[in-house]
């Protein structure tokens, strides 16, 4: 609930910010004209150079303060995070395939990512994203909050069971994959739309 609140304030001072944006950039086109141009005259020229960098100070906070927002939109979020579990699982598979020697760290590290993006994902589905930066989440998420959550606590389990007691060799990996893998098809067979 904390987070709805919060995203659809993001989303107001996004709102609020824009129009504010187009008017620092308008501000700055203006000055730059009038110097380039010649049409200043000297001291107004300086004055419009110290101007012209505090407006583009403030220019640089907007971009970057919008970056910021646009970057912790749940949608964003979840999809980093599905991105992660991928790469990991990537990472697995490549020591089950024999492309890479079996290497401690790298399995453990995997299933760490994974574990964490797992336990974290089912938060990122506020009211409100439920479309939005082609997301490819189903609308029955919202009405099987629960069940999603279960599903994705099913994958964490299993990456932490494996942490507990890690595999030792490449065929060990190989059963580590198994097991996780078959966690992602149970899931977006029926929460994750086919694009
Ligand atoms: C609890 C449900 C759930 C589980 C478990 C799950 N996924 Fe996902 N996955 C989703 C949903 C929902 C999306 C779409 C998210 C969005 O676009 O907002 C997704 C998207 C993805 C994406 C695309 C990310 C992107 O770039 O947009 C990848 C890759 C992915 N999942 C891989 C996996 C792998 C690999 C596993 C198993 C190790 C897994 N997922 C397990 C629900 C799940």
């Amino acid at each position: 609930m904390a987070y709805m609140t919060k995203s659809r304030h993001r989303r107001l001072i996004l709102h609020k910010i824009s129009p504010l944006c187009d008017l620092v950039a308008t501000g700055i086109g203006g000055m730059l004209r009038r110097i380039t141009s010649g049409t200043a005259r000297p001291n107004q020229e300086k004055h419009c150079m110290r101007l012209t960098s505090l407006v583009l100070g403030a220019a640089l906070g907007c971009v970057c303060l919008s970056a910021a927002f646009a970057q912790e939109e749940p949608q964003a979020v979840r999809q980093s995070q599905m991105k992660a579990i991928g790469q990991s699982m990537g990472a697995l598979g490549a020591i089950a395939k024999g492309e890479k020697p079996y290497d401690a760290s790298v399995v453990q590290a995997s299933l760490e990512t994974i574990s964490a993006n797992a336990k974290a994902f089912p938060d990122q589905f506020p009211a409100g994203t439920e479309t939005g930066m082609e997301t490819e989440a189903a609308p029955a998420i919202w009405d099987n909050a629960e069940d999603f959550r279960a599903k994705s606590d099913k994958l964490a389990g299993v990456a932490d069971t494996l942490l507990a007691a890690m595999p030792t060799d490449q065929a060990g990996v190989g059963g580590a994959m198994k097991a996780l893998g078959a966690t992602c098809g149970d899931c977006h067979e029926t929460y994750r739309l086919k694009r």
